[in-house]
C-alpha cells in the first residue's frame, strides 16, 4: 500500500464515529458496541476499506470491523463513508500485534486480504499467517477459528498453507484462481487492480476447532 502523507489524517480519524477510539476498553464488549447479538467478522489490514464497506452493506446481519495500522490509510476509508450510515461497521487503527489486547473470544471470522507478503526469510514472522500471529488469533476467536485469505502472492500463500496446517487448521476450501469460482466475492482495492491485469488470485478457507 503506497503511503501518501494525507493532511489532517489524524483529525479525520479522531472525528469519525466509525472509528473505535479506545479499542482496549471494549475488550469482550464489542457486541454491546454494536448493540446486538450478531456475529462479528474482522478484516486485518483493510487498506482503504472497499472490501469491509461492501461486506457490511451486503450482509446487514453481520457486524464488521476493519483493522488497519496506518491513520493515513484509514482516513481514505472514512472519506468513502461520508454521508453513509452503516450501523454494522466499525474501524480500528492499530497494529494486528495488539489483537489479543482488544478482543476476547468474540470474533467469528477473520479476513486476510492481500496481506503484505514479507518475502524475505528474515521477515517471515511479520506475515499475518506466521506462528507469531496464529496464537494471537486464538485469543480473539469465539468458538472456533475461521480464516479466509485471498492473495496474489504465491510465496505468502504457500507459507500460509504450511503455517496454518502445522498449527492445526484444516484447509476446507482452496483455489488458485478465484475469478473462476462461482461464489459471492467482494473485491478489495488490490484485488480489483490485480484482476484488471489478469493476475490469478489464490484463496483459502481454514478452520480450527
Ligand atoms: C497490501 S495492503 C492490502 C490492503 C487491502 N486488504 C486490499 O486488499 O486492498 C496490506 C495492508 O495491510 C496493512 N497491514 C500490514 N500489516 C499490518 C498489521 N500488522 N496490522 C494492521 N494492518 C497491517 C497495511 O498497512 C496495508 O494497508
Amino acid at each position: 500500500m503506497r503511503l501518501r502523507n494525507v493532511r489532517n489524517a489524524k483529525e479525520i480519524v479522531d472525528n469519525s464515529d466509525y472509528v473505535v477510539h479506545n479499542p482496549f476498553e471494549y475488550k469482550g464488549k464489542y457486541k454491546g458496541l454494536f448493540g446486538n447479538e450478531n456475529p462479528i467478522h474482522l478484516e486485518v489490514g483493510m487498506g482503504k476499506g472497499d472490501f469491509i464497506i461492501n461486506m457490511a452493506l451486503k450482509y446487514p446481519d453481520i457486524n464488521f470491523i476493519g483493522l488497519e495500522k496506518y491513520e493515513s490509510i484509514v482516513c481514505r476509508a472514512i472519506q468513502k463513508l461520508e454521508n453513509k450510515e452503516i450501523k454494522n461497521l466499525k474501524l480500528i487503527v492499530i497494529d494486528a500485534l495488539e489483537l489479543g489486547n482488544i478482543f476476547d473470544k468474540e470474533i467469528e471470522c477473520l479476513y486476510l486480504n492481500f496481506s503484505d507478503p514479507w518475502p524475505k526469510k528474515r521477515h517471515a514472522k511479520r506475515r499475518l499467517t506466521s506462528n507469531v500471529f496464529l496464537p494471537i488469533y486464538d485469543q480473539i476467536f469465539k468458538d472456533e477459528c475461521l480464516i479466509i485469505q485471498k492473495t496474489d502472492n504465491v510465496g505468502l500463500f504457500e507459507s500460509s498453507i504450511v503455517s496454518l496446517s502445522t498449527y492445526g487448521y484444516v484447509i476446507e476450501d482452496i483455489s488458485l484462481d478465484l475469478a473462476n469460482k462461482e461464489i459471492e466475492n467482494s473485491l478489495t482495492e488490490y484485488e480489483a487492480k490485480f484482476m484488471s491485469q489478469g493476475t490469478k488470485i489464490n484463496d483459502l478457507k481454514a478452520r480450527k476447532k
